[in-house]
């Protein structure tokens, strides 16, 4: 089973992702989904899957969330724009 987790660049994500990989779910099982993801470059070398998209780019979360079975979606928090960005992580 595949674990996509959102906002993996920020410090709930990251969070979520260790806690996941020290529960023992194997590290090909985990796809980290961020912008800046330069930040977590050490957990791709980890064997996470490391995937850029953006909240405000549809096409690119369609990319990122591909094979995945389960979504932690971490939210961001620009205000105005949560609901437009929510519906294009659900959608
Ligand atoms: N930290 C906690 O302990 C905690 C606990 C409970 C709930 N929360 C909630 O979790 C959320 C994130 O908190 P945080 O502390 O992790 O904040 P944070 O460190 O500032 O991280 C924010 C994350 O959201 C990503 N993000 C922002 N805008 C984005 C966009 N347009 N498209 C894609 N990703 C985007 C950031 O990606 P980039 O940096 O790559 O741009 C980053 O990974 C907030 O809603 C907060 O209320 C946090």
């Amino acid at each position: 089973m595949s674990i996509v987790v959102t906002g993996a660049t920020g410090l709930f994500g990251r969070h979520a992702i260790e806690a996941l990989l020290g529960r023992g779910v194997p590290a090909g099982e985990i796809i980290a989904v961020g912008r800046q993801i330069d930040r977590i470059a050490d957990l791709g070398e980890r064997g996470v899957d490391v995937r850029r998209a953006d909240y405000d780019e549809p096409a690119s979360l369609t990319t990122a969330f591909a094979g995945g079975d389960r979504l932690l979606f971490v939210s961001a928090s620009e205000v105005g724009r949560r609901i437009p960005q929510h519906r294009a992580v659900v959608a």
